[in-house]
């Protein structure tokens, strides 16, 4: 069993760069936030450049890279655009999630078993640039598998449809989704790979995915800045932070 007395949490500032989008300027500034969040007691900051750059755009991983004291999770998607990027950057750690640009967000997890040799040669450099390699999957043995055949440092379990059916009150659902996610971090553990969570948590559904033993870092970002609009993005994390931290 991993050293996970302290589970990680890593903050996703995508949405802070939305609001900004949104009138073109340069305020809220994601930066701001991302140190705002440093200082709440993150452990890591969370960006995902999309190929549409519908949020975070090309200067602002720029700018966090210069900025940041804590380490980058950059988020992309498997292309030869976005590797170029990671490998000028060498951030701390790149994960990669599938995309499609009519999505209005990450829906599902990759297809890593579908596509291995692909993605085991996209993520050979990375590796060489000394990235740590993150894959967002779903709770699915076959695509762990294949995350791990593949080389991947790590899994990213995706929560979007543990937390949809809390939300919309199916619970038998979101039972069953929380005890998928649970024996398929026991599993990606089993196989050598660092277990990471994140998608959708909110104050409300953190506790069940903090309680996980192998899960060693958790990225939440869209309910966090929603929530800085009631009670500021300090006291949101704050609490995040104590709502993991009880749950351990
Ligand atoms: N992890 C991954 C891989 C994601 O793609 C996202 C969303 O960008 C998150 C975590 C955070 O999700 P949310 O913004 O819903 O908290």
């Amino acid at each position: 069993m991993p050293d996970n007395s302290k589970l990680r949490l890593g903050v996703n500032i995508d949405h802070v760069a939305t609001i900004r989008n949104a009138r073109g300027g340069t305020v809220p500034d994601p930066v701001r936030a991302a140190l705002l969040a440093e200082a709440a007691g993150a452990n890591g900051i969370t960006a995902h450049l999309r190929e549409d750059r519908r949020h975070i755009l090309d200067h602002d991983i720029d700018a966090l890279m210069a900025a940041l004291t804590v380490p980058l999770n950059f988020e992309m998607a498997a292309t030869n655009e976005m590797a170029q990027i990671a490998l000028r950057h060498k951030p701390h750690a790149v994960c990669i999630v599938p995309e499609k640009r009519e999505e209005r967000t990450t829906e599902g997890g990759l297809n890593v078993a579908g596509d291995e040799n692909h993605l085991a040669h996209f993520i050979a450099p990375l590796h060489d640039a000394g990235c740590r390699v993150s894959i967002f999957i779903g709770a699915d043995a076959a695509q762990i598998e294949a995350a791990a055949r593949i080389g991947a440092d790590i899994v990213e379990l995706h929560t979007g449809a543990y937390c949809d059916s809390h939300a919309e009150g199916r619970f038998d659902a979101r039972d069953s989704e929380l005890a998928s996610l649970r024996e398929m971090a026991t599993y990606a553990h089993s196989l050598g790979l660092e277990v990471h969570a994140g998608h959708g948590l909110t104050f409300d559904t953190v506790a069940p995915i903090a309680a996980l033993p192998e899960v060693v870092e958790l990225n939440i970002g869209h309910f966090l800045i929603g929530e800085a609009v009631f009670i500021g993005l300090g006291p949101a994390i704050a609490e995040m932070r104590r709502l993991m931290d009880a749950a351990r």
